[in-house]
């Protein structure tokens, strides 16, 4: 949450207004049989709820084959990595814009570094859990990382997927001035490593799309400004006090935790969602250059990316 979002009125919710972990686990075991098969947990920032493995345990003894995955900034991984994969964690996803340290603070607005999130990757690696980076590539800022990022990852045997800075939220002063297309970041990397030639996607609802550098290694690209994938978007958002976006750029989400203190059992939530999602019309990233009227779309750092 970017600082002047956050000054010492802040206000935070109140324990019982969030979802318990067993709230938001009957909320995934109501979907499971309508074919959810994948649960991602982010933030905020995940790895600072407390005991977060024992969510992780709850969602793992729902089923074994229950895809699970975490998106974190990485700071406090290394702490972490070992009891989130004993729980039952699949994978990891770390976001990650800069190893220049500098920048890496300026951008993240905080001491830690990129060696600090590069070991918690190292563990994580080191135990046997898989790991991705993402990266933000927002132009006049961090373009200068683009080849070191793809290095660092490479070495690693690690996917880096740059993504196009998105018009999340109203607070992160976007502009299309400031996006740096996939085109342009692929040109970035060719010109350094020689051409690099696409790969097939393995699921159409997968956001990135992949492309092999001539050493072999991969890297991948979310175009979702220059090449919105809407229709293939299969992503339900639960947010921490229990709503239920459509869309990453919903304004309103639909309340289930009402629903869920009043009682509900499992295939009353799931006949819920499932009305919810099949009456969904949002495809905001088809529309944004169409769209006129002001919209006033909730905050990343509240709906998690
Ligand atoms: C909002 S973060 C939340 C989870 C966690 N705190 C983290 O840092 O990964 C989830 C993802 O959204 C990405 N993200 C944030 N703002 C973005 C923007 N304006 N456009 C595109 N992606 C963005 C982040 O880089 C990160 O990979």
């Amino acid at each position: 949450m970017p600082r002047e979002n956050f000054g010492p009125e802040h206000v935070f919710l109140a324990k019982e207004e969030i979802l318990s972990y067993e709230e938001m686990t009957s909320v995934v075991a109501s979907l499971l049989p309508l074919g959810l098969s994948k649960v991602r947990i982010t933030g905020g920032e995940p790895l600072l709820r407390r005991d977060l493995h024992v969510f992780i345990a709850l969602l793992r003894d729902l089923d074994s084959e229950l895809d699970i995955a975490l998106t974190t900034n990485g700071v406090l991984l290394e702490r972490h990595a070992e009891i989130l994969f004993k729980s039952g964690l699949n994978r990891i996803t770390v976001s990650l814009d800069a190893v220049h340290t500098e920048l890496f603070q300026t951008i993240t607005d905080s001491k830690s570094s990129p060696e600090d999130v590069f070991k918690g990757i190292d563990v994580a690696q080191k135990i046997g859990l898989p790991v991705k980076v993402n990266c933000v590539v927002k132009k006049g800022v961090n373009e200068s990382q683009i080849v070191p990022l793809t290095k660092a990852c490479s070495e690693r045997n690690i996917i880096v997927r740059f993504i196009e800075f998105m018009d999340v939220g109203t607070t992160n002063n976007w502009n299309l001035d400031s996006v740096m297309s996939g085109q342009e970041m692929r040109e970035v990397l060719r010109d350094h490593f020689g051409p690099l030639e696409p790969r097939a996607a393995a699921h159409p609802s997968d956001v990135a799309r992949l492309w092999r550098l001539v050493d072999g290694s991969t890297v991948g690209f979310i175009e979702s400004v220059t090449k919105p994938f809407c229709g293939d978007c299969s992503r339900a958002r639960l947010s921490a006090h229990g709503s239920i976006y459509t869309c990453l750029f919903s304004e309103q989400g639909f309340d289930l935790r009402g629903i869920l203190r009043f009682g509900a059992d499992e295939q009353e939530i799931a006949t819920i969602i499932r009305d919810i999602w099949l009456h969904r019309e949002d495809r905001y990233s088809e529309l944004r250059t169409q769209l006129k009227e002001t919209r006033h779309p909730v905050e990343m750092s509240f709906i998690g990316g």
